[in-house]
Formats: structure tokens, C-alpha cells, sequence
């Protein structure tokens, strides 16, 4: 093997997002883009001589010859050996399991996640570190630090790999006597092992059989293989079970993100008044995300969560019980009030699942969530989507409720964290930061006045001190904290790619059970409004209306 040493020059918009780098097709199909920074994060990493790298995306448009691309530039840095998913296909969590089970160095995840696919739509690449998770800022800030200034790349003169055919290839290494090996592996038999081990499936399979009807939306991407598996072969659903379950480079021409608007042809057949199923579940392009719908009934993330952390010790995996719970700063409060019956710490750290890793592997945390349709457990150190949708069944099948009553149930208990959250999508970036600069503007002003029903407490852009590693993430999101315990954040999304997502997330705490049926939309009405007064937000957009509510 020879190794090529291309001239090039820096692109200077490298710089990793909420969830690693993120661009349209057409921006990493300019010369050397995607080499540019594989090599800033190979130069950023210290690769030792026996480093395997595992390797897999979603399957989208692009996937391939960007795999091909980063084997040739694996061998050329150094690595021995590359796992691949076969056809390149590895979900997010599935890839977190095989760096983990396989003790890697780590791994690239190629997925722009729940963006649009397709030769029109987005493509990303995320370094996992060896313990499966998103790498941290320290190493994200440093790559992009090295792509500003690189000056040339190292790629080999390997020939195309197949990276159909489960196998090894070998070829000839760095120096005389090595070797460098591209190991095609099944992509979903180890993560579907990791399930069954996980939660009780003769009780699930057993539900699926009495009658329990389900529909699993893989949006046409990559959980489609995984659910044949997981769901048909070894829980004996039947096949109607599952939709779109056949993956596609532009996922069907959709918009692979599991929620109210997108899944739409889902959320249907689980509206559907009387003829609606018992239970309908759908994940994203990588897999990652999920939502729980019930019989005409929508489960937020964060009442997910919640729900999960409260029935953990009916699945066996966590029979013993959990060490504590994690969410992001925007989601509801809804899971601390379950890790306080629990007795068990719960912690608030920014957007993105990489602050949780931290936690996970100090032993601090057991679940996790965020209220952008992800959750996990220290199993993995990615969310998981079909996690997710075990643990429910799994919960379901003990249990013997509906999804609407195990809630209900729950409010009863703890009270309801009404929650929803308003999206503005691809509004210009000048305009949503004038909204943010507005809102920032009046810190000072805000605590101690009066909107209708709500007092100010205070305001604040959210800081986090990772507990662990001490280190600091300033500017995570706006607060504006109410007397009575109630909150609208203010947050500009880190994962769009064209101008900027501002989100409004709302939440209100209801003790009373009389007024837990209202829709979050009614109950939230006032505070809503409050939330485009502060905000002048469609002064300043011309925005009436929310893209997407969830
Ligand atoms: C990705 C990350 C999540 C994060 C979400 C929302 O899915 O993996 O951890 O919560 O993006 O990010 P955004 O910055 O768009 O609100
Ligand atoms: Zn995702």
C-alpha cells in the first residue's frame, strides 16, 4: 500500500454541530471536504498501531463513497483494521454497541440523522470515541481548530473495497510485515442480540400475540433491517407491523424525523378515532430517535422518559433498579420528580446526548433522555429509537394497560409537566439572532414582572459544569424561570443546515388530575403568548406560526 500525500486548502466552516458535522450533499462533494476533516480529526486523534475504527451510516445518499473514502484514509493514518456494516449500513445505536462490544479506538457515523436525504439533502459525519459515544467538545473544538489551517491529507492507493459480502479483505500494510483489514460485518445480528438481553421478550412476543396491535414506522431509513429482525423474525410480529421498513437513499423523499408532522401517514392510522391500533412507534433516518404514540394518543419525550425511569424494574435489564437519570436542560422536569420518589440523583446537562457519556461512564446515570425524541441507557452511549420502543412493549406486556392509562396513571402520581415545544425552521440567522439578542437584553427587566398568571423569577443563558471532567459549556439556552415553577426556553437548534431553527419550549406543572385530558396547546395557551411577547419573535421574523409543534 502507498500512501498519498494530497495538497490542499482549509474550508472554514468544519465546525461540528449539536451532533457532529452536518452539511448538504453537495457541500461535501466539493474537492477534498470530506477528507479535509477526516484528516483533522485523525491528526486531532492518537491512533495507536493496533486501532480498529468501526465505520457505518444510515444509508444515505453519499454513504458509500464516503466510506470508501475513509477506509482508504483509515489505512493511509495508521488504523489496522476497519469494521464495516454490510452495505455500510450501521444505525447510530448499533454502532455505539459494535465500538463497545468489540472494544474499538472508535468510530465514524455517517448520518446527517433526521434531515432530509436524498442528492438534495444533508449529509454528516460523527466521531464516537472508544466508549461509544459522541466525542466531546474538547476533541470536536480541536478538529475543527486543525481543518481552519490543514494544508494536506493522507489517503492510500486501495483499491474499492466490497463492502457487501460479510468478510474479511487484507491487504498489505503501512510498513513490511503489516497488514490493514476491512472486516465486513452483519449489521444488525449484534444489536439485536444486545435487545433480547436486554428486555423480557417471551412477554412481549407473548402480547403481540393476544390481539396487541402495533405499527413500527421506519420512515424508510435505516431501523427498517432492525425491525424485520427484532420485531418479525424474533418477536413473531406480523409483518403489517411494520411501515416503510425498506431503507432508501432519500428515505422515500420524506423527512425521516419521528414526530407529529413528519410521521405522518403513522400518526393517521394512531388517530384513526375507534379503528386506531394499541400501540405505533416510528424512528429516524439513523435511528437514533423515537416517538410512542398510543391508541389517538401522543406521548412527549420527556413524559417517556419519565414513564420509563418510573417502570425501569419491570424490564430485566434493570430489574435491580437505576442509579440515576439524566435529561437535557429543554426537556420537562418530569423524570426529576420520578428520580426524587426513587431516591436516585438526577441530572441537567445541555442539548446533545455527547454531556451524558460522562455520567454513564462514572456509573452516575442509568437513563437517559432528551426531549427531542431521544432516550437510552447506559447499554449504549448513543440514544436508541428501538430501545426505546422495547422498553414500552416491554412495559406494556407487564403491565396489561394502555399507553393512555400507564400516563394517566402517571400524572395521578406525580403530577403532569405539561410540555410542548414550538420549531421555526430555516428562518434567516440575522433575524433569530436579533430574537435571542432582544430576549438577552432584557435579563436585567424581566425577573419580578408580571404576565397575566405568571411571574418572572429569573432569566439566565444556561451554563453546565460537567460534574466529572469539571469542564464548562456556557450559552446553552435561554430561561425565563417563573415563580410558580413553570418555564420558557429560548434556543437556536444546532443541527438545521439551512439558516437558523429557533425552538420555544414550553412547560407548566399540573397538580390538579381534573385538568390533566387538556391538550398542551390549550393548557399552555398563556404562556405561549407570553413566550412571543418576550420574544417579539414575529416582529422580528414575520413568522405567525410555528413550522413544527411537538
Ligand atoms: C441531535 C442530538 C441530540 C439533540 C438533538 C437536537 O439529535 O443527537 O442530542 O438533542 O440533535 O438538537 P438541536 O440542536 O437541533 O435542538
Ligand atoms: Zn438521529
Amino acid at each position: 500500500m502507498k500512501i498519498i500525500v494530497t495538497p490542499t486548502q482549509p474550508y472554514s466552516d468544519q465546525k461540528p454541530g449539536t451532533s457532529g458535522l452536518r452539511k448538504k450533499v453537495k457541500i461535501f462533494q466539493l474537492a477534498h471536504y470530506l477528507e479535509n476533516f477526516v484528516q483533522s480529526l485523525f491528526d486531532t486523534l492518537i491512533v495507536p498501531s493496533d486501532a480498529v475504527l468501526v465505520v457505518g451510516g444510515d444509508g444515505r445518499y453519499h454513504n458509500r463513497q464516503a466510506i470508501q473514502t475513509i477506509i482508504s484514509m483509515a489505512a493511509a493514518n495508521g488504523f489496522a483494521r476497519v469494521l464495516i456494516g454490510q452495505g455500510g449500513i450501521l444505525s447510530t445505536p448499533a454502532a455505539s454497541h459494535v465500538i463497545r462490544k468489540y472494544k474499538t479506538f472508535g468510530g465514524m457515523v455517517l448520518s446527517a440523522s433526521h434531515n432530509q436525504g436524498g442528492i438534495h439533502g444533508d449529509f454528516g459525519i460523527k466521531y464516537n470515541i472508544g466508549n461509544g459515544g459522541p466525542a466531546p467538545e474538547k476533541i470536536t473544538d480541536e478538529v475543527f481548530a486543525k481543518s481552519k489551517v490543514i494544508a494536506e491529507y493522507k489517503i492510500s492507493d486501495l483499491p474499492q473495497v466490497d463492502i457487501d459480502t460479510i468478510g474479511e479483505t487484507q491487504f498489505a500494510g503501512l510498513a513490511a510485515g503489516q497488514t490493514f483489514t476491512v472486516q465486513v460485518i452483519d449489521a444488525v445480528q449484534d444489536y439485536a442480540d444486545l435487545m433480547q438481553s436486554l428486555f423480557d421478550f417471551k412477554a412481549i412476543k407473548q402480547l403481540l400475540a393476544t390481539g396487541f396491535e402495533m405499527k413500527f414506522d421506519a420512515m424508510h431509513a435505516v431501523t427498517g433491517p432492525y425491525a424485520k429482525e427484532i420485531f418479525v423474525n424474533r418477536l413473531g410480529a406480523a409483518s403489517e407491523s411494520l411501515m416503510n421498513c425498506e431503507p432508501s437513499e432519500d428515505f422515500g423523499g420524506g423527512h425521516p424525523d419521528p414526530n407529529l408532522t413528519y410521521a405522518e401517514d403513522l400518526v393517521k392510522i394512531m388517530f384513526a378515532g375507534e379503528n386506531a391500533l394499541d400501540f405505533g412507534a416510528a424512528s429516524d433516518g439513523d435511528g437514533d430517535r423515537n416517538m410512542i404514540l398510543g391508541q389517538n394518543f401522543f406521548v412527549t419525550p420527556s413524559d417517556s422518559l419519565a414513564v420509563l425511569a418510573a417502570n425501569a424494574t419491570l424490564v430485566p435489564a434493570y430489574a435491580g433498579g437505576i442509579a440515576g437519570v439524566a435529561r437535557s436542560m429543554p426537556t420537562s422536569g418530569a423524570v426529576d420528580r420520578v428520580a426524587a420518589k426513587l431516591n436516585v440523583p438526577s441530572f441537567e446537562t445541555p442539548t446533545g446526548w455527547k454531556f451524558f457519556g460522562n455520567l454513564m461512564d462514572a456509573g452516575k446515570v442509568t437513563l437517559c433522555g432528551e426531549e427531542s425524541f431521544g432516550t437510552s441507557s447506559s447499554h449504549v452511549r448513543e440514544k436508541d429509537g428501538l430501545w426505546a420502543v422495547l422498553f414500552w412493549l416491554n412495559v406494556i406486556a407487564v403491565k396489561q394497560m394502555s399507553v393512555e392509562a400507564i400516563l394517566k396513571a402517571h400524572w395521578l402520581e406525580y403530577g403532569r409537566n405539561v410540555y410542548s415545544r414550538h420549531d421555526y425552521e430555516s428562518i434567516p440567522t440575522e433575524a433569530a439572532n436579533s430574537v435571542i439578542a432582544h430576549i438577552k437584553a432584557q435579563f436585567a427587566s424581566l425577573p419580578d414582572q408580571v404576565f397575566g398568571n405568571y411571574t418572572v423569577k429569573l432569566c439566565d443563558d444556561f451554563s453546565y459544569h460537567d460534574p466529572i471532567d469539571g469542564s464548562v459549556s456556557n450559552n446553552q439556552g435561554i430561561r425565563v424561570l417563573f415563580t410558580d415553577g413553570s418555564r420558557i426556553v429560548f434556543r437556536l437548534s444546532g443541527t438545521g443546515t439551512e439558516g437558523a431553527t429557533l425552538r420555544i419550549y414550553l412547560e407548566a406543572y399540573e397538580p390538579d388530575s381534573s385538568k390533566h385530558h387538556l391538550d398542551a396547546q390549550v393548557a399552555l395557551a398563556e404562556m405561549i403568548q407570553i413566550a412571543l411577547q418576550i420574544s417579539q419573535l414575529v416582529e422580528k421574523t414575520g413568522r405567525v406560526a410555528p413550522t413544527v409543534i411537538t
